[in-house]
């Protein structure tokens, strides 16, 4: 692309969360909606845009050395070159100094800024170099195009920031305060997702289960609210969200887990560690007996709930009797799939100046053993599905023919072969499981 040029074809890449993927498919329809076209698969694009993720682990670094390989792959004969964009937490956190290590990125933009891409993207056309890390209090969401796609199953951000403060966590700093989006606005962008084919959305937000609103009366509302609100949607047949922390989880959503028929057998509660003197370092602000009363709850309404959790090892002073314990909440709780991670340093975070940070051969060790349990109850758990009967939805074709891919109501990857096709839900018998994924038999085609 010559520098004072529009460019033609764009490329978003996104890495890290599901509010990733969303922004990054809301940055895609919003340069759509500019006339500018999604590349090829296998071909260069004029604009790529880099959606950065910053919560753990030199991500910065992997950003300027994706910039080095765009630049270096770019060989165009003419001379020209691609627009660099970096979005998402990484811009936030190190908008400037992107700009003064990579002369290469033209545009930074912030998690909350990017509605304005189109004018930035003018400006990058005609030679300058533009950074906008504006947290504006109008949200971006107002200025995004309308929602005209979808596949079977769609995300819906409701909930962006966190005022939480985990001490390891950037999402505070990076993403800004809990802000929800009015009801009414998202019942509208979910009605447009189910009109244009989606039939599962995913309700998204750093504290999804944070999220307040008003219904029509004018009366306060939580997620459970909506969720029934959501519900009332005919063609939609299945409700998810994600994710959720314990402290904000109301009586109300979990008693709709055993009221709503459409609001999908599955919770991810993170719980991060499980010995309490870590937690509250970790300024958790739970114990480990309240989440694991939380879980009861659940339990109690909606006896099959599929349970999933992010965990932390090598938390600053986690001694090997701690982690220990994380171990026995894990073989407490029987998760159906889990999130785990080595603990990273998070600059400006609290705990990366805490003492006693933990030795990396040490976290490489916790991470094996409990990861080697995690992995065990995911098996257990496939295991303990087989010989049911449920739905599936139908998300995409498999490698073999005939064969079509998607997901049980607890989101387990299901394959079968028959009759289908993508966007059906259909009715299967579980019958063969494996670590990560089940094997089943077509019985009924729902709805197409
Ligand atoms: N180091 C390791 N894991 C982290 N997470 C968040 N911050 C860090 C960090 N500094 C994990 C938590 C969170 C998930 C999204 O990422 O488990 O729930
Ligand atoms: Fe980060 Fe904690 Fe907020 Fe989750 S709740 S986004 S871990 S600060």
């Amino acid at each position: 692309m010559r520098p004072t040029q529009i460019p033609k074809t764009y490329r978003v890449k996104s890495f890290g969360c599901q509010m990733n993927v969303y922004d990054g498919d809301r940055m895609a329809e919003l340069l759509a909606e500019q006339g500018i076209q999604p590349a090829a698969e296998g071909e260069d694009a004029d604009l790529v845009v880099l959606n950065t993720c910053h919560i753990r682990e030199k991500a910065a670094e992997k950003v300027y050395s994706d910039i080095g390989r765009i630049v270096k792959d770019w060989g165009r004969e003419d001379g020209s070159s691609p627009l660099i964009a970096v979005a998402g937490c990484v811009a936030q956190a190190e908008g400037e100094e992107i700009m003064a290590r990579a002369p290469a990125v033209k545009m930074v933009v912030g998690p909350q800024a990017y509605h304005r891409l189109p004018e930035m993207l003018r400006d990058a056309a005609a030679g300058k170099r533009v950074t906008d890390t504006d947290m504006p209090a109008e949200t971006k969401f107002g200025a995004l195009p309308k929602r005209r796609r979808s596949g079977p199953t769609a995300f819906l951000t409701v909930q962006e920031g966190c005022d939480k403060f985990c001490t390891y966590c950037v999402v505070p700093y990076t993403r800004g305060a809990e802000v929800s989006r009015p009801n009414a606005d998202l019942i509208d962008e979910a009605k447009r997702l189910v009109e244009s084919g989606a039939r599962e959305i995913t309700l998204l937000g750093q504290n999804v289960n944070a999220w307040t609103g008003e219904n029509a009366k004018g009366q306060p509302i939580g997620l459970d609210g909506l969720i029934r609100e959501l519900a009332e949607i005919p063609d939609l047949a299945r409700i998810r969200y994600t994710t959720s922390h314990p402290n904000d989880m109301t009586e109300g959503l979990v008693a709709a887990h055993g009221e709503i028929g459409k609001l999908m057998p599955f919770l991810h509660l993170p719980v991060q560690a499980g010995n309490d003197r870590v937690l509250k370092a970790m300024n958790r602000s739970h114990t480990v007996e309240s989440y694991l009363r939380i879980l009861e709850q659940v339990r109690a309404v909606r006896p099959d709930i599929a349970l999933s959790g992010d965990f932390i090892v090598g938390f600053p002073g986690e001694t090997d009797a701690e982690f220990e314990d994380t171990l026995k909440l894990v073989d407490a709780v029987g998760y159906a799939q889990c999130f785990s991670f080595k603990y990273s340093p998070r600059p400006g975070t609290p705990a990366a100046t805490m003492d006693d940070q933990i030795p990396l051969a040490v976290m490489d060790e916790r991470l094996q053993r409990l990861q080697t349990t995690l992995n065990r109850d995911q098996y257990a758990f496939n295991k303990a599905s087989i010989g049911k009967t449920c739905d599936v939805l139908v998300e995409r074709k498999g490698k073999h023919p005939g064969q079509w891919l998607g997901k049980s109501p607890w989101l387990q990857s299901v394959h079968f072969t028959g009759e289908a096709q993508v966007g059906d839900l259909v009715t299967v018998e579980l019958t063969e499981a494996g670590p990560n994924s089940i094997a089943a038999r077509l019985l009924d085609t729902v709805t197409a």
